[in-house]
């Protein structure tokens, strides 16, 4: 059995004597996952976890089984554990679990558990000894457990499961015994035996599109234990990636595992909500830089289909110290156990991330995955050339892109990595940081980026794909970021609100989408100027309406994206079929359109040589002045007054309408509230969700340069996760509602207060 040891435990600041012996006095009752302080979301400093904490639980164990084991998820660095006042020992975690064998010193009743953690950053341990571009914080961030089992139990099962069907099992025993496993397809047994090799006839294979998962439940005298497993192929080659023998261009973002208020300290919901994010987001492989993540996050990948790079801690820096390289090993073989029965997961991160060289090391960590996980490849990240590669898979960051002209270097320009798969794993990133509330034209230019990068890479087969850096905002050491301890390099921000570069990627997946990356103000723009409007989609086309006066009809823009699925559409012209002019012909119309919008995107003053002398031509043919130009120009193109429009986006797919975006000029405003579920079960750990917050106008658009105080106030046995009073940053921001204990099902509701409205949102609160 496993019990959670997550509710009511004591947590102190400091590493008192007295704590192994009693509880503290003083202690604040806080629940795992925990950070040692609530942060705000900027301006957090790496000085303010440097220091020891002291957390205690008093705990009864009634199960008799006579095998105890205590297992931290994760606990930010390291620490020294007490059970009863003895000392069972000094452990390192960081980012991997710590199993502890209590059997001997667990009591039936009041058990005193007594930990002290350490969160200084200890240069002997990855990724510390230089410097890392993101904050780990520090505290027992991941849940803990007590494992009860018989004498004889399954210390590890590891499960290879083929698309043709073929199972081998391989276990770590206590003792010496015959293990029996059952397979189920759902509700149907489809294998029961003790064979460690077998075959499932037809198999469901898991994929991307159907990420089908076969429950595996493992028997050993009385214990049991339950995995679920897909059935895949994967194969990285010169010719890219296949899943399944189908070549699957690869198309992600990295991902830090931290949060706003929580640190890395998110439950569960959190996890699976980041990866659903994800998947929903139009992405089909994520890396989780640049470290190992919550077995939450990735049991979610598992059961969406999003494909998964792991990574061993690190950060450009490889320590020459012993101990630094034992404990870089030891993680490598760590995280293999943690992560080795994952369907999703495609390869591991086996080098440092942008490290140089280092054959001794690399060396020992790939005799690690030769010995426990020898199929599946590994893939090691670079930001340079004529690197050695040990790993299966060359993983290079392609930061050449200063440009919108230029995304990534042809393959055949990365010198190491011929005769092997090459993968980019991060473009942009510190390229481009963009905030949500950046002007527009930054924002779209970071999208635009975006599109480059992964146009370039894609449209080069040598190339399995390329992930972007990267998914999440995040916060980072006082040498990294925009001062305020943020690198602002997410395609959302760091409260997972969209900028237009998400738009881009979701607008790769299949899920009709359609977003404007425009205001359409002139306002926005200097010189009131309307640069051209960027459609993101994957529709066919965008048809543009000005009131109901039909515009135009837009398509893809293959020529300047040609290797991405669906290419942004190009709106470069507002006047379109409007253009009546009495008099003049459809012909020379078209001419005077052609010009105006240059006009209207450029400025009269930077007009072309060709524009002016059509302009001249005109003027001259239809007996006209520059004045009465520049007033036809602005009746089509100005929006003023009585002038003020609507414009209207229309997506079609295969002949139909799929999606509309509406912008005009923002007259009604309100706040929108949108959570991540309806219910929390308060149950192994206080459960949690996100209510995306934005304020819009009455045509749906978000407004990103409102930053209003909003102020949140709960009914029911939930709590705000998080300061009660915000602003909102770039026109949004998210409300993170967490569970408190109850013993019946609860109605709860936050109300969110604007300046001038405000919004509830209704949940349901259950025990476990
Ligand atoms: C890379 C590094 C990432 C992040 C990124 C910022 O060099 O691998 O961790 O720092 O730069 O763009």
């Amino acid at each position: 059995m496993n019990y959670p040891l997550n509710h009511g435990w004591s947590f102190s600041k400091g590493k008192p004597a007295e704590a192994q012996s009693a509880l503290l006095k003083n202690a604040e009752t806080i629940e795992i996952p925990h950070c040692v302080d609530m942060y705000p979301a900027q301006y957090i400093s790496e000085r303010a976890y440097q220091g020891d904490y002291t957390y205690q639980l008093r705990f009864d164990c009634k199960d008799d089984s006579p095998s105890k084991t205590l297992v931290f998820h994760g606990v930010m660095l390291q620490f020294d554990c007490y059970l009863n006042g003895t000392h069972l020992g000094h452990f390192i975690s960081g980012y991997l679990p710590v199993y502890i064998d209590v059997s001997e010193h667990i009591r039936p009743k009041n058990n005193l558990l007594c930990v002290y953690v350490d969160g200084r950053e200890d240069h002997e341990i990855p990724p510390f000894g230089k410097v890392v571009d993101y904050l780990t914080f520090a505290g027992i961030y991941r849940e803990v457990e007590l494992l009860c089992r018989p004498k004889a139990h399954i210390e590890d099962v590891f499960v290879q499961a083929s698309l043709n069907g073929k199972v081998n099992l391989s276990y770590a025993l206590s003792e010496e015994g015959e293990v029996r496993v059952e397979v189920h397809d759902g509700e149907t047994l489809v294998h029961e035996g003790k064979d460690k090799d077998f075959k499932i006839p037809n198999v469901h294979p898991w994929s991307i599109e159907d990420p089908h998962l076969y429950d595996f439940d493992f028997y050993l005298g009385q214990e049991h234990v339950h995995k679920r497993i897909g059935f895949r192929d994967i194969r990285f080659g010169v010719d890219g990636f296949f899943l399944n023998g189908k070549r699957v261009p690869l198309i992600g973002l990295n991902r830090h595992q931290t949060y706003p208020y929580f640190g890395p300290a998110a439950p569960k919901s959190l996890q699976q909500d980041d990866a659903d994010l994800l998947k929903s987001g139009g992405i089909n492989v994520v890396r989780t830089s640049h470290y190992p993540q919550s077995e939450h996050f990735l049991d979610r990948c598992d059961e969406i289909g999003l494909l998964v790079l792991d990574e061993i801690p690190g950060w450009q820096y490889i320590g020459k110290d012993k101990n630094w390289r034992r404990n870089c090993c030891d993680f490598a073989r760590r995280m293999i156990l943690k992560e080795r029965n994952h369907a999703s997961l495609i390869a591991y991160g086996l080098r440092i991330d942008e490290s140089g060289d280092d054959d001794e090391l690399y060396g020992k960590i790939q005799a690690i995955k030769a010995e426990l996980d020898p199929k599946r490849p590994s893939i090691g990240v670079r930001n340079f050339k004529d690197s050695h590669c040990l790993e299966q898979i060359y993983g290079y960051n392609d930061f050449s892109n200063d440009s919108l002209e230029h995304g990534v270097e042809p393959a055949k320009q990365i010198k190491g990595a011929e005769g092997k798969p090459i993968l980019i794993t991060e473009t942009n990133g510190h390229m481009f940081p963009t905030k949500t509330f950046d002007p527009t034209d930054r924002r779209l230019e970071q999208a635009l980026r975006h599109a480059k990068t992964l146009s370039d890479a894609l449209s080069d087969n040598r190339y399995c794909g390329e992930l972007s850096w990267c998914a999440f905002d995040y916060n980072t050491h006082k040498d990294f970021g925009s001062g305020d301890h943020i690198c602002h390099h997410g395609v959302y921000d760091i409260y997972r609100n969209p900028k237009y570069a998400a738009a881009f990627y979701k607008s790769q997946g299949e899920a009709p989408f359609l977003e404007v990356a425009s205001l359409v103000q002139p306002g926005d723009a200097n010189e009131a100027l309307m640069p051209k409007i960027y459609c993101f989609t994957n529709a066919d086309y965008v048809e543009l309406y000005k009131g109901d006066a039909h515009i135009g009809k837009f398509l893809p823009d293959k020529a300047s994206y040609p290797g991405v699925p669906h290419p942004p559409i190009v709106v470069d012209d507002i006047i379109g079929e409007t253009f009546h002019e009495k008099g003049i012909s459809e012909k020379d119309g078209k001419k005077i359109v052609e010009a105006f919008n240059y006009c209207s995107q450029n400025g009269f003053s930077r007009l072309r040589l060709s524009h002016k002398l059509t302009l001249a031509r005109f003027m001259a043919k239809y007996h006209m002045k520059f004045s009465d130009v520049y007033a036809t120009y602005a009746k089509y193109i100005q929006s003023w007054g009585e002038g003020s429009v609507l414009w209207r986006f229309l997506a079609y797919k295969d002949g139909k309408k799929v999606a509309e975006v509406r912008r005009g000029p923002s007259t009604e405003f309100h706040l929108e509230a949108i959570a991540s579920k309806d219910t929390l079960v308060h149950g192994d750990t206080f459960d949690c969700l996100r209510i995306q917050v934005l304020k819009k106008d009455q045509y749906g658009t978000t407004l990103p340069y409102a930053s209003d105080p909003i102020q949140i106030e709960t009914e029911g046995p939930i709590e705000v996760y998080g300061p009660n009073i915000v602003s909102l940053y770039g026109g949004g921001t998210a409300v993170y509602i967490r569970s408190k204990a109850t013993k019946a099902p609860k109605e709860s509701v936050v109300t969110i207060k604007g300046i001038s409205d405000s919004v509830e949102v209704r949940l349901l609160v259950l025990p476990q």
